[in-house]
Protein backbone atom coordinates (compact mmCIF):
# COMPACT_ATOMS: atom_id res chain seq x y z
CA UNK A 1 0.00 0.00 0.00
CA UNK A 2 1.94 3.54 -1.31
CA UNK A 3 1.99 5.82 1.60
CA UNK A 4 2.37 8.53 -0.15
CA UNK A 5 -0.09 8.17 -2.78
CA UNK A 6 -1.83 11.38 -3.95
CA UNK A 7 -4.86 9.50 -5.83
CA UNK A 8 -8.05 10.04 -4.74
CA UNK A 9 -9.62 7.31 -2.49
CA UNK A 10 -11.88 4.93 -4.45
CA UNK A 11 -15.20 5.25 -4.49
CA UNK A 12 -16.97 2.25 -5.61
CA UNK A 13 -19.80 2.40 -3.25
CA UNK A 14 -20.31 -1.47 -2.36
CA UNK A 15 -16.97 -1.53 0.02
CA UNK A 16 -15.52 -4.10 -2.43
CA UNK A 17 -11.74 -2.09 -2.66
CA UNK A 18 -9.16 -4.00 -0.27
CA UNK A 19 -7.74 -1.26 1.20
CA UNK A 20 -6.36 -1.16 4.87
CA UNK A 21 -9.07 0.79 6.20
CA UNK A 22 -11.53 -1.93 4.68
CA UNK A 23 -9.62 -4.62 6.24
CA UNK A 24 -9.60 -2.42 9.52
CA UNK A 25 -13.41 -2.19 9.33
CA UNK A 26 -13.99 -5.54 8.72
CA UNK A 27 -12.37 -6.72 11.70
CA UNK A 28 -14.10 -4.03 13.90
CA UNK A 29 -17.29 -5.77 12.47
CA UNK A 30 -15.99 -9.22 13.74
CA UNK A 31 -14.95 -7.58 16.44
CA UNK A 32 -18.35 -6.17 17.43
CA UNK A 33 -20.63 -9.17 16.12
CA UNK A 34 -18.68 -11.34 18.71
CA UNK A 35 -19.77 -8.33 21.34
CA UNK A 36 -23.18 -8.18 20.78
CA UNK A 37 -23.39 -12.33 20.54
CA UNK A 38 -21.89 -12.30 24.24
CA UNK A 39 -24.28 -9.56 24.89
CA UNK A 40 -27.50 -11.96 24.41
CA UNK A 41 -26.35 -14.73 26.67
CA UNK A 42 -25.51 -12.21 29.51
CA UNK A 43 -28.72 -10.00 29.36
CA UNK A 44 -30.36 -12.66 30.82
CA UNK A 45 -28.27 -13.16 33.77
CA UNK A 46 -28.19 -9.51 34.52
CA UNK A 47 -32.20 -9.42 33.85
CA UNK A 48 -32.62 -12.48 36.60
CA UNK A 49 -30.17 -10.62 39.15
CA UNK A 50 -32.13 -7.09 39.01
CA UNK A 51 -33.97 -5.97 42.17
CA UNK A 52 -37.13 -3.83 40.13
CA UNK A 53 -39.31 -4.76 37.46
CA UNK A 54 -38.19 -1.60 35.68
CA UNK A 55 -34.78 -2.58 35.38
CA UNK A 56 -35.57 -6.34 34.45
CA UNK A 57 -38.19 -4.74 31.25
CA UNK A 58 -35.70 -2.41 30.57
CA UNK A 59 -33.22 -5.59 30.02
CA UNK A 60 -35.44 -7.58 28.42
CA UNK A 61 -36.16 -4.79 26.14
CA UNK A 62 -32.38 -4.49 24.72
CA UNK A 63 -32.22 -8.51 24.92
CA UNK A 64 -34.82 -7.95 21.48
CA UNK A 65 -32.89 -5.22 20.24
CA UNK A 66 -29.45 -7.19 21.18
CA UNK A 67 -31.08 -9.73 18.60
CA UNK A 68 -31.69 -7.29 16.15
CA UNK A 69 -28.12 -5.80 16.33
CA UNK A 70 -26.54 -9.26 15.95
CA UNK A 71 -28.85 -9.91 12.14
CA UNK A 72 -28.33 -6.53 11.15
CA UNK A 73 -24.25 -7.23 11.53
CA UNK A 74 -24.95 -10.07 9.51
CA UNK A 75 -26.32 -8.33 6.97
CA UNK A 76 -23.30 -5.98 6.67
CA UNK A 77 -21.46 -8.92 6.51
CA UNK A 78 -23.64 -10.16 3.27
CA UNK A 79 -23.42 -6.81 1.72
CA UNK A 80 -19.79 -6.74 1.59
CA UNK A 81 -19.78 -10.53 0.01
CA UNK A 82 -18.41 -11.69 3.32
CA UNK A 83 -19.74 -14.40 5.64
CA UNK A 84 -20.54 -13.53 9.31
CA UNK A 85 -17.24 -14.30 11.35
CA UNK A 86 -17.17 -13.45 15.32
CA UNK A 87 -13.76 -12.61 16.34
CA UNK A 88 -13.45 -12.64 20.29
CA UNK A 89 -13.76 -8.73 22.08
CA UNK A 90 -11.52 -8.35 24.98
CA UNK A 91 -13.56 -5.41 26.00
CA UNK A 92 -16.90 -7.10 25.83
CA UNK A 93 -15.78 -9.42 28.11
CA UNK A 94 -14.41 -7.22 30.47
CA UNK A 95 -17.13 -5.16 30.77
CA UNK A 96 -19.97 -8.27 31.40
CA UNK A 97 -17.27 -9.76 34.13
CA UNK A 98 -16.92 -6.04 35.88
CA UNK A 99 -21.11 -6.52 35.50
CA UNK A 100 -20.82 -10.04 37.40
CA UNK A 101 -18.84 -8.75 39.92
CA UNK A 102 -20.97 -6.17 41.13
CA UNK A 103 -23.68 -8.65 40.86
CA UNK A 104 -21.71 -10.37 43.40
CA UNK A 105 -20.83 -7.71 45.72
CA UNK A 106 -24.40 -6.62 46.31
CA UNK A 107 -27.67 -7.46 48.33
CA UNK A 108 -29.90 -9.95 45.78
CA UNK A 109 -33.41 -7.94 46.26
CA UNK A 110 -31.86 -4.55 46.87
CA UNK A 111 -31.62 -0.81 44.99
CA UNK A 112 -28.11 -1.04 45.35
CA UNK A 113 -27.83 -4.06 42.86
CA UNK A 114 -30.02 -2.28 40.19
CA UNK A 115 -28.18 1.29 40.59
CA UNK A 116 -25.02 -1.11 39.98
CA UNK A 117 -26.27 -2.92 37.12
CA UNK A 118 -27.58 -0.03 35.53
CA UNK A 119 -24.07 1.77 35.53
CA UNK A 120 -22.51 -1.65 34.23
CA UNK A 121 -24.96 -1.87 31.44
CA UNK A 122 -24.17 1.82 30.53
CA UNK A 123 -20.73 1.25 29.93
CA UNK A 124 -21.55 -1.62 27.90
CA UNK A 125 -23.57 0.88 25.96
CA UNK A 126 -21.06 3.14 25.82
CA UNK A 127 -18.65 0.89 24.27
CA UNK A 128 -21.04 -0.07 21.76
CA UNK A 129 -21.86 3.64 20.97
CA UNK A 130 -18.40 4.22 20.46
CA UNK A 131 -17.75 1.13 18.03
CA UNK A 132 -20.94 2.06 15.97
CA UNK A 133 -20.38 5.65 15.88
CA UNK A 134 -16.90 5.26 14.05
CA UNK A 135 -18.20 2.39 11.89
CA UNK A 136 -21.25 4.35 10.88
CA UNK A 137 -18.39 6.78 9.66
CA UNK A 138 -16.03 4.52 8.20
CA UNK A 139 -18.97 3.28 6.10
CA UNK A 140 -20.03 6.62 5.19
CA UNK A 141 -16.46 7.20 3.67
CA UNK A 142 -16.02 4.18 1.67
CA UNK A 143 -19.25 4.95 -0.32
CA UNK A 144 -21.04 1.80 1.71
CA UNK A 145 -24.18 3.78 2.04
CA UNK A 146 -26.54 0.54 2.91
CA UNK A 147 -24.28 -0.90 5.83
CA UNK A 148 -23.85 2.92 6.94
CA UNK A 149 -27.81 2.69 7.42
CA UNK A 150 -27.91 -0.68 9.30
CA UNK A 151 -25.36 0.54 11.62
CA UNK A 152 -26.64 4.04 12.44
CA UNK A 153 -29.96 2.29 12.84
CA UNK A 154 -28.07 -0.06 15.68
CA UNK A 155 -26.02 3.63 17.13
CA UNK A 156 -29.40 5.00 17.55
CA UNK A 157 -30.67 2.00 19.47
CA UNK A 158 -27.61 1.97 22.00
CA UNK A 159 -27.85 5.77 22.60
CA UNK A 160 -31.70 5.45 23.29
CA UNK A 161 -30.73 2.44 25.46
CA UNK A 162 -28.49 4.18 27.45
CA UNK A 163 -30.53 7.42 28.11
CA UNK A 164 -33.47 5.09 29.33
CA UNK A 165 -30.93 3.50 31.59
CA UNK A 166 -30.16 7.22 32.64
CA UNK A 167 -34.08 8.07 33.53
CA UNK A 168 -34.50 4.55 34.83
CA UNK A 169 -31.17 5.51 37.80
CA UNK A 170 -32.78 8.62 38.23
CA UNK A 171 -36.26 8.07 38.73
CA UNK A 172 -35.97 6.69 41.24
CA UNK A 173 -33.27 4.04 41.98
CA UNK A 174 -30.19 5.93 42.51
CA UNK A 175 -32.46 7.49 45.33
CA UNK A 176 -33.60 4.46 47.15
CA UNK A 177 -30.43 2.84 47.09
CA UNK A 178 -29.21 5.66 48.56
CA UNK A 179 -31.66 4.91 51.52
CA UNK A 180 -30.25 1.51 51.99
CA UNK A 181 -28.75 0.62 55.20
CA UNK A 182 -25.45 -1.78 55.31
CA UNK A 183 -26.76 -5.38 56.31
CA UNK A 184 -24.15 -7.00 58.70
CA UNK A 185 -23.26 -10.43 56.51
FE1 LIG B 1 -26.21 -3.67 20.52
Amino acid sequence: MPAKSKRPAEKNGNGQSNSQLKKFFTDSLKDIYWAEKHLTKALPKMKKAATTEELKSAIEEHLTQTEEHVTRLEQVFELMGKKAQAKKCDAMEGLIKEGDSVVEETEEGSMTRDAGIIIAAQKVEHYEIATYGGLVQLAKTMGMDEAAGLLAQTLEEEKQTDQGLTEIAENNINWEAEQEEEKEK
